[in-house]
């Protein structure tokens, strides 16, 4: 048998080590522009994604768009153009915008009407039916259109204003409608006995408990037959064995998760990827933690590894949104604040699982405590006395002292506190422990007093020592709040010489943010642009 060389085998293990994260975002209908809401599930998902591929685990995160059904095909009518017409410019002029305005690290963006994914969608159900999961059906129920969902009794409720007398979704208000067709039904009553086994087993299945409770209970209330295909319109994929029909667009688009990553035509891909991690709103739990690994346990394929609903962005107590006109346009705030503090402050300011409310106020003033005088000023002064009292260079540190020390094992036990709230996607936790060690620095700095060191030529191993340990601090700050704030993390990485003396700082391993004295005595740094400036607000002119 031949022998590998060593160095061979090692970088194999290396790569076996690299654990596949594969995590997404749901993908977004294009009958209007994007809104806060939907960027909020964006940055999040972003956010987790960042912190993985830093940790080194093979990350892959897909996002992308949703363009079948009967609501982008009314839409598109209503505006005079075919549907993938409208999809295409919803797509080019507002969805894909949106990845740089937010500043969205995606590996991939799929659309509903991409070949890859019409093929793959195909196959799948072909597979299904072959196999006996689906058969011929007549059906009549009330539809929603905006939801694009026959309503289950319990979210039908009876219409006020101008919809008195009629029967409308409780969640949009409008009226539903009456359908009633020859639909092909998926079994999934089929597997309710083995979703409810899935839940048990694995109580990270669905995250958080709430959501888990509620998906439970509602599998035990019994599952009926999905109608999964439609002949009234023609905007969907063809039924591969019966082309007067189209795709129900929910089976449609939770297969999006599968063919963006070869399902059925990239066989490797496919099991270096599969499976995710899936983000969602808890509008849309149902589809993503009932019917989604109902029709994967059909198809033989892995369940995935966690579906976890967060909360919804609040205008007046109603989730925000463009039909009800209370959407803001996520290029609202950051033509003002920036995307990081786009970024930061929904991440920081709403517990990640549960609702929180929009306000102007609570952002500006988030952006001038936490991160202009919290976090910017602490990396402005530090870097100022660097190059007042050392020309600019890391300082050689000396003997620790306990503050010294307090401040570094601070550094190592917030990043081991912060991974673990990441891996239980308790995003606000995450950076709340991380900035324990802003605060502590700037005690630090308060109670250190460089300035006051640098005026005895005795102190000055001691005013090294105290500087060298805030540098220090910034380094693993920069590398923690890298997933969050990339740009002023960025600035502030270049600021350091960390660049040159360690390279890429989305390349600095995560998990090890705390190792200390990572940057060299004599490390050159640069002159640091303010990192968040003052906004000139109309009460501050
Ligand atoms: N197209 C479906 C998803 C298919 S996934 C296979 C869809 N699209 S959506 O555009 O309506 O919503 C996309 C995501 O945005 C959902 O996770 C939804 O919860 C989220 N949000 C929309 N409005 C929101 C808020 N006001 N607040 C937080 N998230 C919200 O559903």
């Amino acid at each position: 048998m031949e022998i590998m060389p060593e160095s061979l085998t090692r970088d194999e293990n290396a790569a076996n080590d690299n654990k596949s994260f594969f995590i997404t975002t749901p993908i977004f209908y294009v009958n209007d522009a994007p809104h806060i809401g939907h960027a909020y599930t964006e940055v999040a998902t972003d956010v987790l994604a960042r912190w993985h591929r830093q940790s080194g685990d093979d990350t892959w995160f897909l996002t992308g768009t949703d363009e079948h059904g009967q609501k982008i095909l009314r839409t598109a009518t209503a505006n005079g153009v075919t549907p993938k017409e409208w999809a295409d410019r919803l797509v080019e002029s507002a969805w894909r915008p949106l990845i740089d305005t937010i500043n969205i690290s995606n590996d991939d963006f799929i659309r509903t009407t991409d070949a890859r994914h019409e093929e793959g969608v195909a196959k799948f159900l072909q597979k299904l039916y072959d196999d006996g999961h689906i058969y011929a059906g007549e059906f009549e129920a009330l539809y929603c259109v905006g939801c694009e969902e026959f309503k289950p009794k319990s979210e039908i409720v009876d219409g006020t204003g101008a919809f008195e007398g009629e029967k409308v979704c409780a969640i949009h208000s409008k009226p539903l409608e009456l359908l009633q067709e020859k639909n092909y039904f998926f079994k999934m009553s089929a597997f309710q006995d083995r979703l409810l086994a899935l839940y048990e087993a694995r109580p990270d299945f669905v995250q958080p408990a709430s959501a888990r409770n509620e998906v439970i209970a509602f599998v035990q209330q019994g599952l009926e037959d999905l109608s999964i295909s439609r002949t009234s319109f023609d905007w969907g994929i063809p039924i591969p064995w019966d082309s007067s029909h189209v795709t129900y667009v929910w089976f449609d688009a939770l297969l999006n998760y599968a063919t963006a990553i070869g399902y059925g035509s990239d066989n490797e891909q496919f099991a270096r990827r599969w499976p995710a991690t899936h983000i969602v709103g808890k509008d849309i739990l149902r589809f993503h933690a009932v019917i989604w690994p109902a029709m994967l346990m059909a198809a033989g394929v892995a369940v995935p590894d966690h579906v976890y609903a967060h909360g919804w962005l609040l205008v007046g107590g109603e989730k925000m949104s463009k039909s009800k006109l209370t959407g803001i346009a996520p290029n609202e705030i950051t033509d003002t604040f920036g995307s990081d503090a786009f970024r930061y402050y929904f991440m920081r300011a709403i517990s990640f699982g549960q609702d929180g409310s929009f306000s102007w106020e609570d952002l500006a003033a988030r952006y001038q405590a936490e991160l202009a005088n919290g976090f910017g000023n602490l990396a402005s002064r530090v870097l100022a006395m660097n190059a007042k009292y050392f020309g600019s260079v890391q300082p050689e540190a000396g003997v620790e002292s306990d503050e010294d020390r307090a401040i570094r094992e601070l550094a190592d036990s917030v990043t081991a506190a912060a991974d673990a709230h990441i891996e239980s996607f308790a995003v606000h936790e995450a950076i709340a422990e991380i900035w324990k060690l802003v605060d502590a620095l700037n005690g630090y700095i308060t109670s250190q007093e460089p300035w006051a060191l640098a005026k005895n030529e005795d102190q000055r191993e001691r005013l090294a020592t105290v500087l060298a340990t805030a540098t220090e601090g910034l380094r693993a700050l920069a590398e923690l709040l890298h997933p969050v704030i990339p740009l002023a993390t960025q600035k502030l990485w270049v600021a350091l010489g960390a660049e040159e003396a360690l390279g890429a700082l989305a390349d600095q391993p995560l998990r090890a943010a705390g190792n200390w004295n990572r940057l060299p005595a004599g490390t050159p740094q640069q002159p640091l642009a303010v990192l968040f400036p003052r906004i000139e607000t109309d009460e501050s002119k």
